[in-house]
């Protein structure tokens, strides 16, 4: 078993970056609700508490008994983390004169501290906070300041406790990674031996031994999620694993048949559904997203369920789940805001066990588990790609002709990125067709049709995102080439809008 660093979620936005930044140092974590710390688990070498939305003194404020975890693991606090620490043992927790938000710079870093060893006096921190610690409890020592907080870094006296008013784990503390490094190597002494190669090989033996002889489903999106856990699958049990790759007829200018030949080589055993009659009829007219959405997540459900009944015996049904999906389903403060699981009832109805060997990665780290796994950089280097579709591209309803309209003229703007070197600079990209008509004139012909939009957005993790800085040179030509090639558009737009507040698709 892994040694791991587990952190406490009280809700803050940034508690997955924690990870994130945990997992960059090869060190294995877990983020867990701030109520549901392991209890006697001995592979848990260090404690992280997060950030939260709350004040200490908020009735709805998050609280732990912190007696479970001093003395037993180190600590470190992040933001409400170290408020929470600081005023449950004493210290005074205000709400500061002004709210501080953005960057900072560390003075009176006491560079002796192991939480600070090779962090430079003043260093550019980030701050997110409405409240400031101004008193520590007794025999506590401030270890750094800011300009405008004293008290921006603390250790509990000689304890293996600090708490830090500032973020470490985003972009912009300059050394945060260091300060996260020094918490979690230095101090808990982690190996830093998580890696890709060592994923596999103790996910495929746990896999074996869970498995045995039993024949396993999955449902295959052309995604790099699902390609990457049936190829894991497929190196643990072979043919005992079936995938099954259901074409809704929403999928991008022939990607079934691309991508079907993609796992063919891979030596998966695949079948592919062609259910695009079924999926356009059930849509014909539908015009709201999230019904079109909870159409295209039920009519799966139906195919797949048919086609797994053919195959014999099946007691297990994997999916390509990752961590921020479980994540955001455990998020204790999370609000819905587009129903984004689009098999969500597929386990209940088939009655089959769930196997989710993916489901503590994150994104990048799927795609180094798929490299080391060997598969072809274009399967693993896909823009992301929702399960509804073109589907949810296509603002209004649904027919084959638009699709095709929609597949032709995102066929030009992808493979424009790939020609031009951009399509790996970009997180996610695509079309939308809009419902709007426009004016315009070809040749000496009026025309009266379709606005396409293109979306291109860079991101890390699809929670944020900013409107990707194309060229205009680039954008140009893609426009040209839409207008003069793909009959019926006839006006080419860019969004530029980031999230938030806008979303990456538009349904
Ligand atoms: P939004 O539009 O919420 O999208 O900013 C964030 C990321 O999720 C993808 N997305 C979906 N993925 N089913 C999916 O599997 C969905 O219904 C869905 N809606 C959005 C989106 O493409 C982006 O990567």
């Amino acid at each position: 078993m892994h040694e791991k660093i587990i952190i406490l979620d009280f809700g803050s936005q940034t508690t997955q970056l924690i990870g994130r930044r945990v997992r960059e140092l090869n060190v294995y974590c877990e983020i867990v609700p701030y109520n549901k710390m392991p209890k006697d688990d001995p592979s848990v070498i260090g404690v992280i508490l997060s950030g939260s939305p709350f004040s200490v003194y908020d009735d709805k404020a998050f609280s732990i008994d912190l007696s479970e975890l001093r003395g037993r693991y180190p600590i470190l606090g992040i933001c409400y983390g170290a408020q929470f620490i600081s005023y449950t043992l004493g210290g005074k927790v205000e709400p500061a004169g002004s709210r501080e938000y953005g960057r900072a710079h560390l003075t009176h870093v006491d560079g002796g501290n192991p939480l600070f060893a090779d962090i430079d006096e003043g260093t550019q921190v980030w701050m997110s906070h409405g409240d400031t610690i101004t008193a520590i409890p007794e025999g506590f020592k401030v270890i750094a300041s800011t300009d405008k907080v004293a008290i921006a870094a603390y250790q509990a006296g000689e304890e293996k406790m600090w708490g830090v008013q500032f973020h470490p784990e985003v972009f912009h503390s300059e050394q945060g990674t260091q300060l996260l490094r020094n918490f979690v190597v230095g101090i808990c002494g982690a190996k830093q031996d998580w890696s890709a190669a060592s994923f596999i090989e103790t996910t495929v033996a746990a896999l074996k031994k869970q498995l045995g002889d039993d024949k396993v489903v999955l449902g295959l999106s052309g995604g790099v999620d699902s390609s990457v856990a049936a190829v894991l699958l497929n190196r643990a049990i072979g043919s005992n694993l079936t995938c099954i790759f259901v074409d809704h007829g929403m999928l991008r200018k022939n990607e079934f048949h691309n991508v079907l030949h993609d796992y063919e080589c891979l030596g998966l055993n695949v079948i592919g559904v062609d259910a695009s009659q079924k999926f356009f009829s059930e849509l014909s007219g539908v015009t709201e997203p999230e019904r079109k959405r909870k159409i295209i997540g039920k009519g799966f459900i139906d195919v797949f369920d048919e086609e797994a009944h053919k195959i014999k015996d099946v007691k297990w049904l994997a999916q390509g789940t990752i961590y921020p999906d479980c994540i955001e389903s455990l998020s204790i403060t999370g609000t819905v805001i587009k129903s984004h699981h689009n098999v969500g009832g597929l386990p209940e109805k088939m009655n089959l066990r769930l196997c989710e060997p993916l489901r503590l990665l994150f994104k990048d780290e799927v795609r180094r588990v798929g490299r080391e796994l060997g598969m072809p950089e274009h399967l693993i280097g896909r823009h992301p790609f929702p399960g509804p579709g073109l589907a949810v591209r296509i603002l209004g309803d649904i027919t084959p002709e638009k699709v095709e309209i929609l597949q032709n003229a995102d066929d030009i703007f992808i493979q424009g990125l790939r020609d031009w070197g951009l399509y790996d600079k970009v997180w996610q990209a695509g079309v939308i067709l809009l419902p709007v008509q426009s004016v315009g004139v070809m040749g000496d012909e009026r025309t009266y049709e379709r606005a396409v939009a293109l979306r291109a957005v860079t991101s890390t993790d699809a929670m944020t995102a900013d409107w990707a800085h194309l060229p205009y040179e680039f954008l140009a030509k893609v426009s040209n080439d839409i207008i003069n090639k793909v009959k019926g558009v006839n006006r080419v737009c860019y969004d530029i809008s980031s999230k938030p507040p806008a979303t990456i698709e538009w349904e």
